[in-house]
């Protein structure tokens, strides 16, 4: 999954050649996720029509001051540059020619794409492109100069042959590039990036024999959610799930499936010591049956007695091992409910506990929202209210981003 999803990307189109790139530019951001708006100079109208960009974009295209509605053609309406501005999370300028160039470091505003820059509070990306020598020229740089230093992003143009024959530098950078160019850009600003955690989620299944377990009633949904809103804060995840319905598509995200607590013991060590976090939210089974079946356990007397032992307990063997990574663990308590859960921080070695409570309407298995409680090892209590699974996740990594000062 693109970083560029669910963004609202506003690309801007000047008059340049390359300006029929853009067209593709609109198909790969859509096709990353992302919603597309375009807003073009009058005179790029001439290089790519505001029709393909407005059916690619799905958008109505804007180029004027005042636009047509579309019920009456004669009806004009105000194309509002600000709302355009505050709409976007991201302004894209490809191409983006020496005359726009020089107008945006000077602060001329006399089109909408200039007033849609000037009013922007997003970032702002330029990809050049024009010929070899309007590219060399001093005006030229000194415009990059002072963009960049208006704290826009410039994409490099690249080199090759150019529309007037001539071969060198003011290609404007390729869509793919343009597009990878963007995404690590942001990646490389979050605050999880470069930093790996494991995650745990759903529950484990304990064979009694070839067809039969005991299981629990974990969707794994909290799991999930948590490994979402890590990657979506850039860090690289390793999620060991249980057996669970749960899907999660990222390119940040390696799903481990595993069936048992003793898989999940052995998937979670393989990881750990590379890890700078793990959180353990999974449902594991306290106990397994000490004999496994090999053949289905047919039915005989009255009653049935399987014998159980331990399972060996993941998160206390981390935190018996732990260096510098930051350990969470969860607590599925129903009664002294605070009481346990500062008990499991402590004996388990924990830097923070997610305390759950049972008896909390809409907390729990099988619901998608969760009332929580943190507790940090400097013993700070903090409540939430019943919120969504998706924001209790949020809220959990934004309270160990906190925490672990990243
Ligand atoms: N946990 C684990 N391995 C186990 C059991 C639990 O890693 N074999 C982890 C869970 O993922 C959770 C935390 O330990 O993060 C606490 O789980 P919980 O079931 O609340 O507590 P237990 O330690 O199992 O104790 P009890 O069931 O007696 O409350």
């Amino acid at each position: 999954m693109s970083i560029l999803k669910d963004k609202n990307i506003l690309l801007g189109i000047t008059a340049g050649i390359a300006a029929y790139k853009s067209a593709n530019l609109v198909r790969l951001f859509i096709k990353a996720g992302a919603n597309v708006k375009v807003v073009m100079t009058p005179a790029s109208k001439e290089f790519v029509t505001p029709l393909t960009l407005s059916t690619l974009s799905k958008n109505p295209v804007c180029s004027t001051f005042v636009g047509e509605s579309d019920a009456n053609k004669d009806d004009e309406v105000w194309n509002n540059h600000v709302d355009l501005g505050l709409w976007a999370d991201l302004f894209v300028i490809a191409p983006a020619t020496a005359n726009t160039m020089a107008k945006m470091a000077n602060g001329v505003c006399d089109n909408i794409l200039l007033a849609v820059y000037l009013s922007a509070k997003c970032p702002v990306y330029f990809a050049p492109a024009m010929d070899l020598d309007m590219y060399k020229h001093a005006s030229t740089k000194k415009s990059f100069e002072k963009l960049t230093s208006y704290g826009n992003k410039m994409i490099p143009a690249g080199t090759g042959e150019l529309a007037s024959g001539l071969v060198g530098e003011g290609r404007m950078a390729e869509p793919e590039d343009i597009l990878s160019f963007i995404e690590k850009d942001i990646l490389d600003q979050l605050p999880l990036q470069g930093k790996r955690i494991l995650i745990t989620a759903g529950p484990t299944h304990e064979a009694i024999d070839p067809v039969r377990f005991i299981g629990n009633h974990s969707s794994g949904k909290m799991g999930f959610e948590i490994a979402k809103a890590a990657s979506n804060l850039g860090a690289e995840v390793i999620l060991v799930s249980g057996p669970t319905h749960q899907t999660l598509i990222s390119n940040l995200v390696t799903v481990k499936s595993v069936v048992s607590a003793e898989d999940m013991y052995n998937e979670v060590h393989k990881h750990f010591k590379t890890s700078d976090i793990a959180i353990l939210s999974a449902a594991v089974a306290d106990y397994k049956p000490t004999v496994v079946a090999t053949h289905k356990i047919k039915k005989k007397d009255s009653t049935f007695t399987i014998e159980l032992e331990k399972t060996k307990d993941i998160l206390k063997s981390l935190g018996e091992i732990k260096k510098n990574q930051f350990l969470v663990g969860f607590a599925l308590e129903t009664d002294n409910e605070l009481e346990h859960a500062k008990g499991k921080l402590k004996s388990k070695n924990l830097d923070l506990i997610v305390l759950n409570s049972l008896q909390d309407k809409g907390a729990g298995f099988g619901v998608s929202t969760n009332k929580v409680t943190f507790i940090t090892s400097a013993n700070d209590i903090i409540e939430n209210e019943l919120k969504s699974k998706t924001e209790v996740a949020q809220d959990l990594m934004h309270l160990i981003l906190k925490q672990t000062h990243a």
